[in-house]
């Protein structure tokens, strides 16, 4: 039996270089989610959100695991011995971060170091990219201890997986490894774990030099036009333009500016100097 790590420890971070790097701090128990880990996570997204130092957010664990999914003695045995109550309320602290992630002001990078299962769907799908080792291990191992994938990840499955993928992967609760996962679009790439966090950073340094307002609106847009008709998706998109608009109206200007009086960049090649750029908060 191991200690229980204070609650203000299951969750580490640090900012560097306008990188927050968020991990799952309880390796001990493979960065399980218990209430404890939950309710912390959500109190340091929300002190990174708005944060004028960091630009994106990268969610990674220590130590083997990213995370070994829901925790089975603390969210579940000893919230179910509490009743309704108890289990609505863990069901509610985890629900609520991965929630505010999906919906995140920055950028979300998933950086799958090792073991992912089950609950870990969650956040998973919450960040908008994600990027695997290769020897990292991917389960829905509901069914392997008597449970369906629930917590959203069977809609997590459905939505990024082939539906015969999903359907094997959620029956079978076999594991497949990170390169596997990419083959079957559950992350963007898989790399060798030596080269993860290289690769993570140097996309981290690509969204750093967009324009934040415009990212926001775009990985909003993603997510919101994908169950939209194309008509409705067409008034949303034009609707949320202006939107973005009211926030940073100077920026497309600028960048149109750079390309064509200053011929300093070409939009298809790269990116506009936002720097040059008055600065908003
Ligand atoms: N819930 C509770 N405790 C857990 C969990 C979990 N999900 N995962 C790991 N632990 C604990 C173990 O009980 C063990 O605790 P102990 O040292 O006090 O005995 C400790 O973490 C280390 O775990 P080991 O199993 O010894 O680690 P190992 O590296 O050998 O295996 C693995 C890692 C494969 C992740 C294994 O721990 C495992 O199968 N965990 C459960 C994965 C899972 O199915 N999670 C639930 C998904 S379903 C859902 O989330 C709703």
């Amino acid at each position: 039996m191991t200690t229980k790590r204070p609650e203000a420890e299951t969750v580490s971070f640090r900012i560097e270089n306008r990188i927050a790097w968020v991990k799952f701090n309880r390796p001990e128990k493979r960065n399980c989610m218990s209430p404890s880990i939950n309710r912390r996570m959500l109190e340091v997204l929300d002190e990174l959100e708005f944060h004028v130092g960091v630009g994106v957010l990268i969610l990674t664990g220590e130590g083997t695991a990213w995370s070994a999914g829901m925790d089975l003695q603390e969210y579940f045995r000893e919230t179910e011995a509490k009743g309704l109550v108890g289990t609505r309320k863990a069901q509610r602290e985890a629900y609520t971060w991965w929630r505010r992630l999906r919906n995140y002001q920055k950028p979300t990078i998933a950086m799958v170091n090792g073991w992912c299962f089950g609950g870990g769907y969650g956040p998973l799908f919450a960040c908008d990219l994600a990027f695997a080792a290769e020897e990292a291990q991917f389960g829905l191992s509901e069914i392997n201890w008597g449970i369906l994938p629930g917590g959203g990840a069977t809609k997590v499955a459905v939505d990024l997986m082939s539906m015969r993928d999903a359907m094997f992967h959620a029956m079978t609760g076999e594991p497949i490894s990170g390169k596997t996962a990419a083959a079957w679009k559950l992350v963007n790439e898989a790399v060798p774990l030596a080269q993860l966090q290289a690769r993570v950073e140097e996309v981290a340094n690509i969204l750093l030099k967009k324009n934040p307002f415009a990212l926001k609106a775009t990985k909003d847009a993603v997510r919101r036009v994908k169950e939209m008709t194309y008509e409705n998706a067409e008034d949303y998109l034009i609707r949320a333009q202006e939107a973005a608009n009211s926030f940073d109206n100077e920026g497309r200007k600028e960048g149109i500016r750079q390309f064509l009086d200053e011929k300093s960049y070409k939009p298809g090649t790269g990116t506009y100097d936002t720097t040059k750029q008055k600065p908003k908060v």
